[in-house]
């Protein structure tokens, strides 16, 4: 879909869109429209419990007295209450009602609305980019799509008084969301697409970003005395990669980096712990952390951020075999710490115990945070909307509240504790990888993972399982949770 910023002027073809804010009060533009077409739009309000709601649309099919093929009024709500993120869901509603109507083209006038704090550029720009973000599809495997099937919008324009401040707002939106698309892409992808190796050369072709990318290979891992992810990928005939994509966009900085880590199991079939076979094809997306990772760093370098980032992916494939690591087994993890693995379906923590302390080690970050789709229990205490957010630090808590409510991927904070702690306490190891007591089983795996947090470094774990693909898949199975709100959480606290 083309997007293009322009005056406003009423369109001759097409279908077009205008606003109303809560009470029915209909915009500049809706009004000129209204007149234009002998009070129709004013007539279908009262008809049709059109209240101006955000949410809210209604539809006028070819009008008589203006040469368009429909009237769209888009509820924008109270003015007062207007913000990025409802005026994006104003934006994904356009594509919702449309995209798919027939129509090829579509021009949304947004008029200048008293007592709303954004301005008319910027509800512009948010508008656009929500119809944007809708408009993601993940088509590349299907052979049959008729056209008919295929969205049939082709031509966006967004009309306001000033289009160059829109266009340039819009700007620097896209990088975001090009890196929430890039997450998607990657969580969408089959584990026989998208395997370690093949997650590096994706990664590889961020450099053209200005991203510097390092990759260790199990030989690499091996000399480091990365046990812990080594272990899980040996059962898999593909190699385990270790990437590190570098932002350096605040190079006269002389504060410490920000870690983010991800997990990036392309596949978790459970290894010789197997999962059960129903719904197993889901775990295709238990990379969902590195690929929010990943689309983060693509934002940040896109939109050129001032603050220096470390992204570390590890990425292996969790499978049964000869070579598979056997319930009972005791691993060396490169912080020197050893784990009994009692279950080998709980590899997310293995494999980032060993990128939290290789990014510590190395980059001595100020603060790290992983994602990672962790716990299936998750998602029974939070659902899908909320990520789990664990942490040994309240204000980095504060900071990723603020910012996930501000952009739509909210975490609530979970506790943690020395009680929770003892529950991974092993009669041969220094820890056990899973709890020897059922119950609190996303808590357990978060204090798994704190003991492998040094120097009481600032640290946040957001388990994302419950978030990082969804049943409706609307616009898309894989979500890309995790990129806005980090790209928030950096803008806010860590660019200079
Ligand atoms: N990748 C899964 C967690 C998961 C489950 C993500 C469902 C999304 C949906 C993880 O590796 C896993 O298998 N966790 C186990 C841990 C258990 C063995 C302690 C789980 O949640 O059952
Ligand atoms: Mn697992
Ligand atoms: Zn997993």
């Amino acid at each position: 879909m083309n997007i293009s910023f322009s005056s406003i002027v009423l369109p001759r073809s097409g279908s077009l869109v205008v606003t109303a804010t809560q009470g029915g009060v209909l915009s500049k533009t809706a009004q000129e429209a209204d007149r234009k077409c002998g009070g129709a739009i004013s007539r279908a309000i009262k008809a049709g419990r059109f209240e101006g709601k955000s949410e809210q649309a209604l539809e006028l099919l070819s009008p008589s007295g203006i040469a368009v093929a429909r009237i769209l009024v888009v509820g924008m709500g109270k003015p007062g209450e207007l913000n990025a993120l409802n005026t994006e869901k104003a934006g994904a509603m356009i594509f919702d009602r449309l995209g798919m109507s027939g129509e090829k083209q579509v021009s949304v006038a947004i008029d200048e609305i008293a007592k709303c704090p954004l301005k008319a550029e910027q509800v512009a720009a948010h508008i656009a980019a929500g119809a944007r973000s809708r408009s993601y599809r993940f088509d590349k495997y299907r052979t049959k799509l008729k056209d008919s099937d295929k969205p049939s919008l082709s031509k966006l324009t967004v009309m306001c008084a000033k289009t160059a401040p829109a266009r340039a707002a819009y700007a620097s939106l896209e990088p975001v969301l090009n890196g929430v698309n890039a997450a998607r892409d990657l969580v969408n992808e089959p584990a026989n697409a998208l395997f370690p190796t093949e997650f590096v050369k994706r990664a590889r072709a961020l450099g053209k970003l200005g991203l510097k990318v390092e990759v260790l290979n199990e030989a690499q891992m091996a000399k480091l005395g990365m046990g812990a992810i080594l272990a899980v990928g040996q059962g898999s005939s593909k190699e385990s990669q270790l990437v590190v994509l570098k932002w350096m966009g605040a190079p006269k900085s002389k504060k410490p980096p920000l870690a983010l880590v991800g997990k990036g199991v392309c596949f978790d079939t459970g290894g010789i712990s197997l999962k059960p076979g129903a719904g197993m094809g889901d775990m295709k997306g238990d990379m969902g952390g590195a690929a929010a990772v990943f689309g983060t760093m693509a934002a940040l370098a896109g939109r050129r951020a001032r603050a220096n980032v470390i992204g570390v992916l590890a990425c292996v494939e969790n499978m049964p075999g000869p070579d598979a690591q056997r319930p009972g087994d005791i691993i060396t993890s490169m912080s020197g710490q050893t784990i009994e693995v009692l279950n080998t379906d709980a590899e997310g923590r293995l494999i980032l115990a060993d990128a939290m302390t290789y990014v510590q080690r190395k980059y001595k970050p100020s603060a790290v945070i992983d994602l990672a789709t962790l716990t299936g229990a998750i998602t029974i205490a939070l659902g899908d909307a909320h990520a789990g957010l664990f942490s040994n630090h309240d204000a980095l808590c504060g900071q990723l509240d603020a910012a996930g409510k501000a952009v739509g991927e909210t975490v609530w904070r979970m506790p943690m504790g020395s009680q929770y702690d003892s529950k991974i306490k092993s009669k041969f190891a220094d820890m056990q990888n899973i709890a020897n007591s059922p119950g609190a089983g996303s808590i357990t795996a978060a204090q798994f993972l704190l003991r492998f947090i040094e120097n009481n470094t600032p640290w946040a774990h957001l388990d994302i399982a419950g978030v990082a693909w969804t049943g409706d898949a609307k616009p898309s199975w894989g979500t890309g949770f995790g990129v806005r709100i980090l790209n928030r959480l950096i803008a806010d606290n860590y660019e200079e």
